[in-house]
């Protein structure tokens, strides 16, 4: 049945909302007979649908968040079962994402601002083929919410003791900025429920409940105070070197429900707003707390899980525990970079570095091709991609790593699903971006802006984030890389006249040129200056030099990664493809920080924003940006999926068409499974060290040509299960 959502009128409040909810209500009577009914919903804000009194849907937090002056998406619900002859309606609506945007922006400026809207239409279909629509217009009544307070950032209060004034009549207004789109994606959802697992009375006497995982969600608890009592629960990651509730790293962001009670017993959930937390800090119980009376409730975008990875170890099933967590966390709708402090942004660098782990792990297809969707319409008219979108702060200024986000992504997309729809939609932009790049040129290599290896360890004093190499010798190096994508796609789609190649040797020279000196040896020391060598094929020919230099520096570093943002991804990639995957193991599992298992042996259960999060001595790294729930650096997953399990895509036939499996051992694990599921089917591989016997187990799906590479020699693969027994 089609819906009619085009032609209902927004509705908004005449005065500034003020971060409260409210609540779009009407009355309508229907006749008996329905044969169907569906409701189609969206708004300016997020909003929450009940008819009779019943909750329309499983999504939360609708309808999504996207660069809403370009886009809004409506969702359809079926409500055939919740309608009756006589029904009400109620939509509750909050700010949401919508308050990040300045005013003008979004609404016609002379509304007052603080504004939220909704919109939505009934459609209901008779038995006999008549049909009959509901619109939002002038006819519905608004009031304010129980809800008296919602915000991305400073969390919920509920008001059981508030009576809103009488209602008024809704106020129709023109938004005429945006299109509404169906649901691109996945829709969020409610997935995990953690129930509290400890109790903790502080060093300082405070009321602490442990949910045991970090994670981002909703909140719920069951409570019963005398009227006017206010119980108040407010988010941390972790505990400070005491014991005691630590929450400097949230900074602006308040991240607290407020419950005010009626006086009745009353179990309630947050829905307006999300929380980053594994810690809650209770204030109003006085001591007398029941961890069975709290609950985590997991929200993010509902996609399907894909990839799985198991070890003998327990360290390493942790850090994937970690990564897989840090991608439910930040893919609420959006990729983000964070889900606790006054950040929660779509950050495009952190996206890009995480892109191919998270699609290994989750079929992320919907996810990106929505966030794609708003990447193009934020970018700039020369071709500029802002480093956060959606761009709600109108930032203008790229940045290498970040901007290149517009190309990595698509093409990885495609080599994971093999779809070249995701290539197709975002080529112009692509191309545009790669254009601005030429343009700009110098200008652009050496921009302020350019975050060079983001919160790399390799300079002595660390609060110095743009880390120790040569930020203009790492934006050429990303140029290159993001020209040869866009050259590829071009190939990949038939399309002339976007050959970069020779821009790209423009810029290798440039390179050249400024950082080798006489005897053509680069210059950069950092561990990322080769890694980005190697993995940007500045210099295929002297990745065995480079390769080298990079073990030398390592090893020089205790056996440790020195390495941030932009080198972690590649670090284990190139090492291993240049015959020192022993290294790269040493690398994955050492403890000694920096490492991906320090964080374990301070109770990380999610990916730090620092390697040094918390220092050795307990210490915080510092308040001013201090994630404990930032997916960058668990991009390493894709390394144990592709190289430790071996499992491969075939850039000729993308998307598993064409498989190669060539797993590495490491006699320090006995046994590494990883597997997939493709759109052929299943594909996994195992192996397992049995004193001086390795046994390989590798299964593939019908409809694949594949082949495996064990220890340097070649098999080809049937489908089922293949099994290889080596003896040394
Ligand atoms: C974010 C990062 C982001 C960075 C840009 C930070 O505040 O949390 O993850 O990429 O800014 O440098």
């Amino acid at each position: 049945m089609q819906n009619h959502i085009m032609d209902a009128r927004w509705l908004a409040p005449t005065e500034p909302s003020d971060k409260r909810c409210l609540e779009f209500f009407k009355d309508f009577k229907l006749d008996e007979d329905i044969e169907s009914a569906t409701l189609t919903a969206s708004a300016l804000g997020v909003y929450k649908a009940e008819i009779n009194g019943k909750k329309v849907g499983d999504i939360a937090l609708a309808p999504g968040r996207t660069s809403m002056r370009y886009t809004l998406m409506y969702q359809t619900y079926d409500i055939t079962d919740l309608l009756k002859t006589k029904n009400h309606i109620v939509l509750t609506v909050a700010g949401g994402w919508k308050s990040l945007y300045p005013h003008e922006i979004l609404f016609n400026p002379s509304l007052p601002s603080g504004e939220c809207a909704v919109i939505a239409s009934i459609d209901v279909e008779y038995s006999d083929g008549s049909t009959q629509t509901i619109l939002t217009d002038c006819s519905w009544k608004m009031q304010y919410s129980k809800i008296t307070m919602s915000d991305p950032y400073d969390g919920e209060t509920y008001d059981a003791t508030f009576v809103s004034p009488k209602p008024v009549d809704a106020t129709p207004i023109m938004y005429p900025r945006c299109s509404l789109v169906p649901q691109i994606n996945e829709p969020t959802r409610e997935k995990e429920t953690l129930k509290a697992v400890k109790y903790i009375k502080t060093p300082a006497g405070e009321d602490i409940v442990d949910f045991g995982q970090n994670l981002a969600g909703f909140i719920e608890f069951s409570c019963c105070g005398e009227k006017g009592h206010v119980f108040e629960l407010e988010c941390g990651e972790t505990l400070d070197k005491d014991g005691n509730f630590y929450r400097g790293n949230y900074r602006k962001a308040k991240a607290k429900l407020t419950y005010i009670s009626d006086g009745k017993k009353a179990k309630y959930k947050t829905s307006m707003a999300f929380f980053g937390f594994r810690y809650l800090r209770l204030t109003g119980w006085n001591g007398k707390v029941d961890i069975r009376d709290f609950s985590a409730v997991a929200v993010y975008s509902d996609m399907e899980r894909t990839g799985y990875i198991e070890t003998s170890d327990p360290d390493l099933n942790q850090l994937y525990s970690n990564i897989i967590w840090g991608q439910r966390s930040n893919f609420v709708d959006v990729p983000t970079d964070c889900p606790q402090r006054d950040e929660k942004l779509g950050w495009t660098g952190d996206a890009q570095v995480f892109c191919k782990c998270a699609s290994l792990n989750y079929n992320t297809y919907n996810f990106f091709r929505k966030w794609l969707n708003d990447m193009r319409n934020d970018q700039r008219p020369a071709g500029a991609i802002p480093q956060v979108i959606p761009n709600n702060a109108n930032w203008a200024s790229p940045a290498s790593s970040w901007s290149d986000a517009c190309c990595i992504i698509p093409w990885t997309l495609y080599l994971i699903y093999g779809n070249r729809q995701i290539l197709e939609e975002n080529f112009q932009m692509m191309k545009s971006w790669a254009e601005y790049i030429i343009r700009t040129d110098d200008e652009y290599f050496s921009s302020e802006k350019q975050y060079g290896d983001w919160l790399s360890t390799d300079i002595p004093d660390t609060s110095y984030m743009k880390g120790g190499t040569n930020r203009r010798y790492m934006a050429m190096c990303a140029s290159v890389k993001t020209l040869e994508i866009v050259t590829k796609t071009a190939e990949v789609l038939n399309v002339r006249g976007a050959d970069f190649t020779e821009d790209a040797d423009r810029i290798r020279k440039k390179i050249v040129d400024e950082f080798f000196d006489g005897n053509y040896h680069l210059k950069e020391k950092t561990q990322t200056a080769f890694v980005v060598a190697i993995d940007c094929r500045i210099w295929p020919e002297k990745n065995a030099e480079f390769a080298k230099e990079l073990v030398r520096l390592v090893h020089e570093n205790g056996d440790r990664i020195s390495t941030g943002f932009v080198g972690t991804p590649y670090i284990l990639h190139v090492l291993s493809s240049n015959g020192y995957s022993e290294l790269a193991y040493t690398l994955l599992l050492q403890k000694k920080y920096p490492s991906w298992l320090y964080p374990l042996s301070k109770g990380a259960t999610t990916m730090w924003e620092h390697w040094d999060g918390i220092k050795e001595d307990g210490s915080m790294w510092s308040d001013i940006m201090n994630s404990f729930n930032h997916y960058a650096y668990g991009a390493v997953g894709d390394w144990i999926y592709t190289v430790a399990a071996g499992i491969n895509y075939d850039e000729s036939e993308p998307g598993f068409r064409k498989i190669t499996i060539s797993p590495v051992t490491d006699s320090r694990i006995s046994y590494l499974k990883a597997s997939l599921i493709t759109d052929y089917g299943l594909v996994s591989s195992e192996w397992k060290n049995e004193g001086k016997k390795t046994t390989y187990t590798i299964v593939i799906p019908d409809g694949t040509k594949a082949s495996a590479i064990i220890e340097g020699k070649h098999h080809s693969l049937k489908p089922g299960t293949n099994t290889f027994v080596i003896s040394r």
